[in-house]
């Protein structure tokens, strides 16, 4: 087995699940959030047996904090052979509302942190000789959405800069996969942010009728084994994303009438 991970948004939703479907499939298991204490409740979930699971605080809101956290994972590791980018803050709030800060915070957590965690990291990707970078994106990673502007360009920015990144390190054997997201019943939209930055606190009906976090999870597992570059997950929602690309005059239908709605 002797294969090394790194999950970020370990500590609740998807990344928490995807972390017990690992388990037996890893070694050694870096699971990353900002509360100890969180993390450790999905050790505990885990229970024993399968991958040496190692909390790892990180905030992806502090540059420092990513720094540490990535430099304290290398000094362990030569060779990462997964590195799952999940961890990711949504937004409730209109753009004429939404404050600059709010707006550079999401950035930052949702494009600008993955992207840091990744350059960082990479030398060990690319001394495993066979790694994978998984990137949690979303269906607004592919089609604008009202309440979600900077989220929405945070996800799509990941998909510019991480197909580069897979062109670039194809030699060195790290295959970039995006996962493009639906509706998963997680706290999503309970930790979004609102214009001014505090949490929306509310689970939305669209949320709440998504698939489970466990099933993602299985999901995402089977995504794992094998090469496809993008793998779309989630119900019925997701056929936005192929009227998107092959009935655009659908899609916009749809999402106008739905627009009308905010
Ligand atoms: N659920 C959905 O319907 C859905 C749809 C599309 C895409 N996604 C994406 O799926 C990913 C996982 O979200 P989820 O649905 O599982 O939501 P969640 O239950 O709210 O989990 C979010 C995870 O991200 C971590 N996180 C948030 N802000 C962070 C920060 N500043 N620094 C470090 N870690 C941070 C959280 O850890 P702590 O709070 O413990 O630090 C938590 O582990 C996200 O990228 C999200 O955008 C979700």
């Amino acid at each position: 087995m002797n294969k090394v991970g790194v999950i970020t948004g370990a500590s609740s939703g998807i990344g928490q699940a995807l972390t017990i479907r690992l388990a037996d499939s890893y070694s050694v298991l870096y699971i990353c959030g900002r509360k100890l204490s969180s993390l450790q409740k999905t050790v505990d979930l885990c229970g024993t047996g399968g991958a040496k699971l190692v909390p790892v605080v990180m905030d992806l809101n502090d540059k420092a904090s990513i720094k540490s956290a990535a430099t304290g994972i290398i000094k362990k590791e030569k060779n990462i052979h997964l590195l799952v980018n999940n961890a990711g803050q949504s937004q409730r709030s209109l753009v004429k509302d939404t404050s600059e800060e709010v707006e550079a915070m999401l950035m930052q957590i949702n494009y600008f942190g993955p992207v840091q965690l990744t350059k960082l990291l990479l030398p060990a990707l690319q001394q495993a000789q066979s790694s994978r970078i998984v990137i949690t994106s979303s269906i607004v990673g592919k089609f604008g959405y009202p309440l979600r502007s900077t989220y929405s360009a945070a996800k799509h920015a990941l998909h510019g800069y991480f197909e580069s990144l897979r062109f670039e390190e194809k030699k060195n054997s790290i295959f970039v996969q995006f996962l493009v997201i639906g509706r998963v019943q997680t706290q999503v939209s309970v930790n979004a942010l609102t214009a001014g930055g505090e949490q929306y606190g509310k689970m939305d009906n669209g949320q709440a009728g998504g698939i489970s976090s466990e099933v993602c999870a299985r999901k995402i597992e089977a995504a794992l084994q094998s090469n496809r570059k993008e793998v779309l997950i989630g119900g019925k929602e997701l056929l936005m994303v192929k009227f998107k690309k092959y009935l655009p005059f659908l899609f916009y239908k749809i999402a106008e009438k739905e627009s009308n709605h905010v």
